[in-house]
Formats: C-alpha cells, structure tokens, sequence
C-alpha cells in the first residue's frame, strides 16, 4: 500500500510545543503497526509568517494541501502581533471552509487517574461525544458596521445555516449515535430566544430522527445544556451543535475532565473529497509559551483520530489509534503529568512517557 501523505502545521505558541510530542507517538505507532506515512512541514500558517509575508498562508496554499491525506495541526494565534480574525481567518477557518471539513469530532471522556472537577463522578460517567458544525452558522463574514463613530453606529452579523448544512449534520450524529451502545443524541438549541434559525433546527433534527428510529434523542436549550454538562454528564452521549455553541461545549465539556489540555479534534469532510484536519481542541495558550509545561495529549490524542482516519477506522490506523489511546490511559493512570493536571512534569517527559507505552506495546 502507498505511504499516507500527512502535512504537518505546528502553527504558534505551544503548537511549536505540543507538535513534537505529537509526532513523536504518532511515528512511534506507525513504526509499530506497519503504516507508511510520508511527513511534509510546513512553516507557514502561523504569525511569524504573516511578520514576514503581510499574510498567513502563501497563495498557493490550497494546491500545496490538496495532495495530502490529512492535515496534522497545532494551533494558531498570536494577538500581540496579529489580531485573532486576521490569523485565524487567514488559516485554521480557510482550512475548515475550503476543505469542506464540515463535522468537529470532539470527544470528551474522563479519564482514571486524572481528579475531577465535578464532585463523585467517576470514569464511564463523562463518556460524550460533541459533533459540531464546522461551516456555517455564526462564524460568517456577513454583515458590517454602519454609521461608524456618530451616535447611530450600529453593527450587524449573520449567521446562516443551510438545509443541505443541517441534514448532513445531523446525519452524522445520529449515524455515529446509531453505532453506539447508548444510541442517544441530544441536539443544542435556542429555539425559545433565536426565534427563526433554532426552531428550524429543531424541525431539521426531527425530520433526521424519523430515519433513526433506533437512536432516542432529545433537544436542550444551550443555557441548560452547559449546565447539565456539569451538573449531568452521564445523561450525553452523542451531542450534535451549531458552530458556536459547539465551540462553547467542546471547552466545557473537556474543562469537566480535568483540563482542556487532553481535548482532542477531527476536522471532517466525510467524503474525503478534501484532506481532514486534526487538531487540539485548544489554541497557541501565548500564557504559557516557551516554559515546556503545555500538556501534549491533545495533541498526541488527535494523532490517533488522524491515524484512524487514514485507514477508514479498520486495520493497522486502527491499531495504531487504539495503541496511542492505551497510552494515554496509562500514563494519566501512574505517569508523569503537566502542571494542569496537577503535576510538574514538562511536555517533552510526558510525550515521552507516551511514546515508551505505544512502543514497548504495554
Ligand atoms: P487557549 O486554548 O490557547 O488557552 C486557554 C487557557 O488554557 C490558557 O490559560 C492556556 O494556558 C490553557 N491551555 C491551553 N492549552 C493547554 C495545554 N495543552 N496545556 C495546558 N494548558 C493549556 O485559548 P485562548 O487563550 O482563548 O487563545 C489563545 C490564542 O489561541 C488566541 O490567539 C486564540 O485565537 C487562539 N486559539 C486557536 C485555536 C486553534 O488554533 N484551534 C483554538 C483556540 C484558540
Ligand atoms: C476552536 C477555536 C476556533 C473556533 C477559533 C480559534 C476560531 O476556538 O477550534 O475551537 O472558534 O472554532
Ligand atoms: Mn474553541
């Protein structure tokens, strides 16, 4: 079988960090499993770029990714030289957009070993998956300020959900719903205040539901939502959400297990029309750049959904997916573990730690 073409964007801040950590299970698990991948860096997508270059990608970007089998990155932003919508528009959202990545993947587990910041819960208890809209939605370039500096100023932006947007969303979460044991989906919504797009929502999840009559599902308002994420975690199991409120839950969700340091992504596009995107859930943490402290296992986490994604979630990926995850679980069970956790260990001993286990196959 031919070598699996990764592009690897490390991006800024402690994506520089966490990237090495990262490729250092990744390989580990390829070598272990048989599976042939062919590395391509690439140094742009990130701010120090657009320091020098008044952009953040090249113009060939597009044609330079297209070949590739997925999109390996660390995450971008650097506010004091770059304001967050330029870089971030610039890069990580022209990736989302243009690939048609439309699911976030964003797993939220608790893990044995790593205290919990809701009281009594116990591994098994925070078991969810948040399926997120990743096209549409709030994150628009529609719209604009008017009358700008005289008392009338007035400031508008979209937000636009398609039919065709919404349909496959949802049949994704309730497909992935139908493959699990709970089989339950929850849909995010707004339906009592956003008057016209989240009752239309509802209406779309319903229509979806009808094809699934194996999966029980229920909607929440948003508000609630957050606050059975803490209050009831158990009750989630498959949570499908509009862009925003995706993006909301999926640092929520995480935060409750203890850090968001561990929260993993698979930026999608199904068909494999366009190369998937796999990335921490967490950005460029400019706070805690350059100390060695960033916690590595998002990053280390979305290598195995990448690996699992390359061979189509059967055969060596898998293998190698399942390996990375057992790694995980053991060092957060008896290893070394970044300050967030709680430790003083550094990116580099954890990342390590994490290699040794996927190598020695313990
Ligand atoms: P952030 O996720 O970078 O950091 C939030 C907090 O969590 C910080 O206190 C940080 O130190 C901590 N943190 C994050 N990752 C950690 C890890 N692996 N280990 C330990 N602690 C960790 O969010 P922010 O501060 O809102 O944003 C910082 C920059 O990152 C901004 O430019 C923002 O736009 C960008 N950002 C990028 C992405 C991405 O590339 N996907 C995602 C979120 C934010
Ligand atoms: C994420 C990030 C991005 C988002 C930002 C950096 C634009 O927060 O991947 O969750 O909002 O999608
Ligand atoms: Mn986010």
């Amino acid at each position: 079988p031919r070598s699996h073409r990764i592009a690897v964007i490390a991006g800024d801040g402690i994506g520089r960090e966490v990237m090495p950590e990262g490729l250092r299970a990744v390989q580990a698990a390829a070598t272990r499993f048989g599976l042939a991948l062919e590395l391509h860096a690439f140094e742009w997508a990130s701010c120090e770029y657009y320091a020098q270059h008044g952009q953040m990608m090249p113009d060939d970007w597009k044609a330079q990714l297209s070949g590739m089998d997925a999109i390996y990155f660390g995450a971008v932003g650097w506010p004091d030289t770059v304001p967050d919508h330029v870089s971030l528009w610039g890069s990580l959202l022209k990736f989302r957009r243009e690939f048609d990545q439309y699911i976030n993947l964003r797993p939220v587990r608790l893990f044995d070993g790593v205290p919990c910041p809701l009281a009594g819960k116990k591994p098994g208890d925070i078991d969810y998956l948040v399926v997120r809209e990743n096209t549409e939605g709030e994150y628009t370039a529609l719209g604009g300020v008017m009358f700008e500096g005289t008392e009338r100023e007035i400031v508008v932006q979209e937000s636009v959900y398609s039919r065709v947007g919404a349909e496959r969303l949802l049949k994704y979460a309730f497909d992935l719903a139908q493959s699990r044991p709970k089989k339950h989906l929850s849909l995010a919504t707004k339906s009592n205040g956003i008057a016209i797009s989240m009752p239309w929502w509802d209406r779309q999840a319903e229509a979806m539901a009808a094809h699934y009559p194996g999966v029980a599902w229920d909607k929440h308002h948003i508000d609630i939502l957050a606050a059975r994420f803490v209050l009831q975690p158990e009750r989630f199991d498959v949570v499908a959400a509009t862009n925003l409120f995706g993006d909301i839950l999926s640092d929520l969700g995480p935060a409750t297990t203890g850090t968001i340091g561990l929260a993993p992504s698979a930026n999608l596009n199904p068909e494999r029309q366009f190369p998937s995107l796999f990335e921490p859930v967490h950005g460029s943490a400019p706070d805690i750049y350059g100390k060695n402290i960033a916690n590595p296992i998002a990053m280390v986490w979305s290598g195995a959904l990448m690996l699992d994604h390359l061979t189509g979630g059967q055969g060596a990926g898998r293998a190698a997916h399942d390996a990375i995850v057992s790694a995980i679980e053991a060092v957060l069970r008896s290893g070394p573990r970044t300050p967030d956790l709680g430790g003083s260990a550094g990116t580099t001993e954890v990342g390590e730690a994490i290699a040794r286990h996927i190598a020695g196959g313990a």
